[in-house]
């Protein structure tokens, strides 16, 4: 089993570069399986989740080689199977992205129900219903999704909120529909354009990608095509917010300033100061920190996928600040790890009460999940003493180099392969 060690209370400074963003890959990656020939996708991150859509293409008959590390040749011109295995499914959420691709291609597709992060309930009803309103034969038998069809045909489909899975699986499938499919309701995550913008690369003919109504016109196939991924909003973030936590002068680099504004917005309230340019945000943190309210919401709102990095923050700042999720059910299960660093912290329902101004202490902790990891690794490098962080292959799964990368901005951040290194 391997920890991550962090001590903490050192000031980050330098620049560091971010790299593709983690969920445009795992919906691009699939993608791809409904070209059905060579497509070339460049800007990858080299995360756990990537690897596992590979295992899966290669299960599936396609074949993938990582020409270097950040980009990924794909075939899938020899796909023959239509059965996504378990072990592959159960590893991300994202392997639902399966079931549109190749319902779309080859109108058949058996998909485990998909695993990931456990941030409540987390249904796919939305995407079975869209793909039955585009004639496809869905039912679920021992936890396995089963979808077929003749054919599928173009319908007007509203999403009863606007999920960024929803949206993209039924986006893909719809590439391959007859006539013309409309998303109403869709979700305008950075991830949902990008996702859109390589499918029209290919060829199709998606419209109004990143506003409430996409409008799809089937296509009898795609070709293949070149892609290069855009910057990840949310590991941005993740390093925006480690700068301020620990009185930082960090830059940012290699990301969509844009895609970064409700954050920026947030950190210059809470007292921060920032300097935007083209392709990076320097984050100044000379000043105390003051507690500010955040509300996780669908895009152009605070991303929910920063809202447990964001608890992190306040409760080193002066005040109290109060976190509302709107988007996943349960995704304060990080609080009570972050809780043994000493945060104050209390949840009632959707909401996190936040008293700042607590003195962060290292301690053995657990990621619960992927971001629960992030908070954790930003309020160890806040907290005095050792932090012992267990759980990492969450944090693998989306953060490249995490140790190096925040190792040359001055942390004290090592990997440790037994919990008896541990010794703080
Ligand atoms: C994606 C992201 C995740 C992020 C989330 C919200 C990927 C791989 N993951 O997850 O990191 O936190 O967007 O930005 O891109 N819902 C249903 N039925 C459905 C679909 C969703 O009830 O069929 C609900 C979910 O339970 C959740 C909400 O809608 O409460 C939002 O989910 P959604 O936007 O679909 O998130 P994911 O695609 O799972």
């Amino acid at each position: 089993m391997e920890y991550i060690s962090i001590n903490g209370k050192r000031k980050l400074s330098g620049s560091v570069q971010i790299n593709g963003a983690k969920n445009a890959a795992v919906a691009i990656i699939p993608a791809a399986i409904a070209a059905g020939g060579k497509c070339v996708i460049e800007n990858l991150p080299h995360v756990e989740d990537v690897t596992t859509l590979t295992h899966a293409i290669e299960h599936l008959g396609g074949s993938c080689r990582f020409p270097d590390e950040h980009t990924l040749e794909i075939d899938s011109g020899g796909i023959n199977q239509y059965t996504v295995p378990y072990d592959l499914a159960k590893k991300m959420r994202a392997s639902y992205y399966m079931l549109g691709a190749l319902l779309g291609r080859f109108k058949k597709a058996e998909v485990p129900l998909p695993g990931g992060c456990s941030l409540g309930v987390r249904p796919i009803n939305y995407h079975l219903r869209g793909f039955e309103q585009l004639g496809a034969k869905i039912h679920t038998e021992h936890g396995i999704v089963k979808a077929a069809a003749d054919k599928l045909t173009g319908a007007n489909i509203y999403l009863e909120f606007p999920s960024v899975g929803a949206t993209i699986n039924i986006m893909i499938a719809a590439v391959f529909a007859e006539g013309v499919t409309q998303i109403e309701n869709a979700a305008k995550e950075p991830h949902v354009v990008d996702t859109a913008n390589f499918l029209n690369k290919l060829g199709a003919n998606i419209k109004g990608a990143g506003t409430d109504n996409i409008r799809i016109t089937g296509t009898d196939g795609l070709n293949g095509g070149d892609y290069s991924i855009i910057p990840d909003q949310i590991e941005a973030g993740t390093y925006m917010i480690a700068a301020a936590i620990t009185g930082g002068d960090v830059t940012v680099e290699r990301i969509i300033p844009k895609h970064m504004d409700s954050l920026t917005a947030k950190l210059e309230e809470m007292q921060c100061e920032t300097e935007i340019r083209d392709d990076s945000i320097r984050i100044k943190a000379e000043k105390p920190l003051h507690a500010v309210n955040f509300k996780a919401m669908v895009y152009p709102g605070f991303p929910t996928d920063l809202q447990p990095q964001a608890a992190a923050l306040l409760s080193v700042s002066s005040g109290s600040g109060i976190i509302t999720e709107t988007v996943h059910e349960q995704r304060f299960q990080y609080v009570e790890e972050l809780r043994r660093l000493g945060a104050n912290i209390n949840v009632e329902g959707r909401a996190a009460f936040v008293n700042g101004g607590a003195e962060l202490t290292g301690a053995q902790v657990n990621a619960t999940d992927l971001r629960a990891g992030a908070a954790l690794v930003v309020a160890g490098l806040a907290a005095k003493g050792e932090t012992v962080i267990g759980n990492v292959m969450h944090l693998d799964r989306g953060y490249e180099h995490l140790e190096s990368k925040l190792a040359a901005l001055g942390a004290d951040v090592k990997r440790i392969s037994h919990p008896d290194e541990y010794d703080a």
